[in-house]
């Protein structure tokens, strides 16, 4: 397997006119779909610890949810991180498949969630749990997309208010990062008022396009908008990461994996 990348953004967090005394990262991973740099994800670990993050957020399709699903790397590299950071991990539409479908395949989602909980993961199906790092407050939520909305053909509609319904609402007491594994929702997610909303799915849109941008996604769309790199609304942001694995068409062109790196300052 081919290295990665690290790339970093920095972002000016601040609820209520409070914000952190001194700065401090955070990493962000997505799409491994069970990919291991070097053995048992050495290399990535390495690169995280090299880091220094306060937490670690996981934004889903860590692993391959196909007929024999595959999640030994994911798992493994959850066992590890666990063991020094906090980390918080919503589901992409990999998880979201093995759950649904259990008639399908069988009990695998249910033993990678508990493996992963049991190392202390805190896996936000549709929750949110407050996260303290110095003087910053946050709440960190996970948003699950129900599976028509990855669907090939058109796209389904999604608002704010159906986010709410979802996760609940957002209250004016800290920083909201919301975990939202596709990124095409954006508009939804600001109105809803996500402060910061971490995706990827796209894999940067498996061939970037020198100054146009990711050629296609998953479900087959052309250019598709977000499928790489950090965008603004009216004060809401949201980095989309073109993710760390692939699986079925192992193909990225000027389309590095990558390690996602956030400075708050
Ligand atoms: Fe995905």
């Amino acid at each position: 397997m081919a290295d990665f990348k690290v790339t970093r953004y920095r972002i000016r967090a601040d609820y209520n006119g409070s914000r952190s005394d001194s700065p401090f990262s955070v990493v962000f991973l997505s799409d491994l779909h069970d990919m291991s740099y070097g053995r048992e994800n050495e290399k990535l670990l390495q690169e995280i610890r090299n880091q220094s993050p306060e937490a670690v957020f996981v934004g889903g399709d860590m692993i391959v949810g196909s007929r024999f699903p595959r999640t030994h790397a994911a798992v493994a590299l959850m066992d590890e991180l666990t063991k020094c950071y906090p980390v918080y991990c919503a589901n992409g539409n990999h998880e979201y498949r093995l759950r649904e479908q259990p008639e399908k395949y069988g009990d695998a989602y249910a033993v990678y969630s508990e493996m992963i909980r049991s190392f202390g993961v805190h896996l936000l199906e549709n929750e949110h749990e407050k996260l303290q790092i110095g003087r910053m407050r946050f709440t960190v939520w996970g948003f699950e997309l129900p599976r028509e909305y990855y669907g090939r053909w058109g796209r389904v509609s999604l608002s704010g208010e159906q986010i709410g319904k979802a996760v609940g609402r957002p209250e004016d007491d800290s920083f909201h990062i919301l975990l939202a594994h596709h990124p095409a929702y954006f508009d939804a997610y600001a109105d809803w008022g996500a402060d910061l909303v971490l995706a990827g799915h796209y894999h940067g849109g498996i061939v970037r396009v020198p100054g146009v941008g990711g050629l296609i996604s998953p479900q087959l769309q052309l250019f598709p908008a977000y499928s790489r790199g950090m965008f603004v609304k009216q004060g809401h942001r949201m980095i989309v990461s073109s993710g760390l694995g692939s699986h079925t068409v192992r193909l990225r062109i000027n389309n590095p994996p990558e390690l996602v790196v956030i400075d708050f300052l």
